[in-house]
């Protein structure tokens, strides 16, 4: 037993997932009242509600007028797969990956599309690769936000405007936090559960009209299944952008979905949700800058994420145990701070290094970040004293 003194003050709100990420300030079952359950989504209030998502997405994130909105089926993971599959194959791809959602987008291609003519331009946890490598003659697919490592990109300068090639861009935990430039990507993707603290299930995926052109000039050699076909007859099926998706919704979910859209929009939109997300890396940033025990896994300040913030432990008794002890020495300051129901999910992802990640997307209010720091200097002193007494 720890003879710590425990903070006086909790978090209000104890969740910090990097997915599905905290509800909203003020969210209750109520907001989704007004969902249309048990009628058909193709009846006219459910087309509307679709419909609605779809003008409000455009709205709250700032997509241009010219880009097509769809929802799609199977969360940010059914947008991009959906993309890879139907868009892949019309000329060579370049794919970087720096961390594990990125490395599945590899998978996909090079294992499972099997496609001939693959650069792989990868990092360890921590880097971002050298962007001066991408040809964007070529087709270039990346994460913009890689969540499990904390590392995102830090602008689209690297993107020519004059580009032969699309961009494939997974932005799941990067719209809504980070300023994604429309002009430099022909297809983004993200799902609900993150910035906006919405439910999985459905994905959005947003198409450049360059995006559309190679839809409706390539047909891949692959068969494609009903969930990932977006053309008929070579001619792109502009209902799936309309709200008439290709297979039923969860009418819950899109109630949700709407109910955080209306709620970015009347704090003050695009700019307000950044913002939120900024302030709350900077809590973290702060604290992280004071304290000798914690550093960022990303290592240039300008690539570190304003969501998935991901911190290691670099106090030298701990550098000094092996690896899987290290992932013990952090899973035990997790495990006691979800015991005291002041932090939940903050460990870091299976596959990434031992540490912390700490959610600070839009719907995470400050306050609550700020409460949380004493106790991480609470679990980790708690967790020395653990170490001592078994030396
Ligand atoms: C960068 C990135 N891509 C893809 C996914 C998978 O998202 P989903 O589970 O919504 O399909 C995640 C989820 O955390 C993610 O962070």
């Amino acid at each position: 037993m720890t003879t710590l003194t425990k903070p006086a003050v909790r978090p209000a709100n104890p969740n910090f997932s990097s997915g599905p990420c905290s509800k909203r300030p003020g969210w209750s079952l109520d907001a989704l009242a007004d969902a249309p359950l048990g009628r058909s989504h193709r009846a006219k209030v459910g087309k509307a509600k679709l419909a609605e998502a779809i003008e409000l997405t455009r709205e709250v994130l700032q997509v241009p007028a010219d880009y097509r909105i769809g929802i799609v089926p199977a969360s940010d993971t059914g947008a991009v797969e959906m993309a890879l599959w139907s868009i892949l194959g019309a000329r060579g791809v370049d794919i970087m990956a720096w961390e594990s959602f990125g490395a599945g987008w590899v998978t996909d291609v090079v294992k499972q599309l099997k496609l001939p003519d693959v650069r792989k331009i990868e990092a360890p946890y921590g880097d971002l690769p050298d962007l001066g490598q991408l040809d964007f003659d070529r087709d270039v697919i990346f994460t913009w936000n890689g969540t499990t490592s904390g590392v995102r990109v830090p602008n689209g300068d690297f993107i020519p405007a004059d580009r032969e090639g699309l961009t494939i861009c997974d932005a799941t935990s990067a719209a809504f936090a980070q300023n994604l430039d429309f002009a430099k990507l022909d297809v983004v993707t993200f799902s609900w559960q993150k910035v906006l603290g919405g439910e999985g299930a459905h994905g959005v995926l947003i198409l450049s009209p360059r995006a559309v052109e190679r839809l409706e000039s390539y047909s891949p050699a692959w068969p494609l299944p009903k969930i990932f076909r977006m053309t008929k007859g070579g001619k792109i099926i502009e209902g799936i952008f309309k709200g008439e998706t290709i297979n039923t919704p969860s009418m819950l979910c899109v109630e949700d979905y709407l109910d955080a859209l209306k709620w970015g929009k009347q704090i003050g939109g695009l700019d307000a949700l950044m913002a939120r997300a900024d302030k709350n890396f900077t809590v973290l940033d702060q604290f992280v800058e004071q304290t000798p025990w914690i550093d960022h896994l990303a290592k240039a300040p300008a690539t570190r994420s304003n969501t998935s913030v991901c911190l290691t432990i670099v106090d030298s008794d701990v550098l000094a145990l092996d690896d899987d002890a290290q992932a013990a020495f952090a899973k035990g300051i997790v495990s006691a701070l979800d015991k005291e129901g002041v932090a939940f999910d903050i460990g870091s992802y299976r596959d990434a290094p031992a540490g912390l990640r700490i959610w600070a997307g839009a719907t995470v209010e400050a306050a609550d970040l700020q409460a949380l720091l004493p106790w991480l200097d609470w679990a980790f002193e708690a967790q020395k004293e653990k170490l001592k007494a078994a030396a």
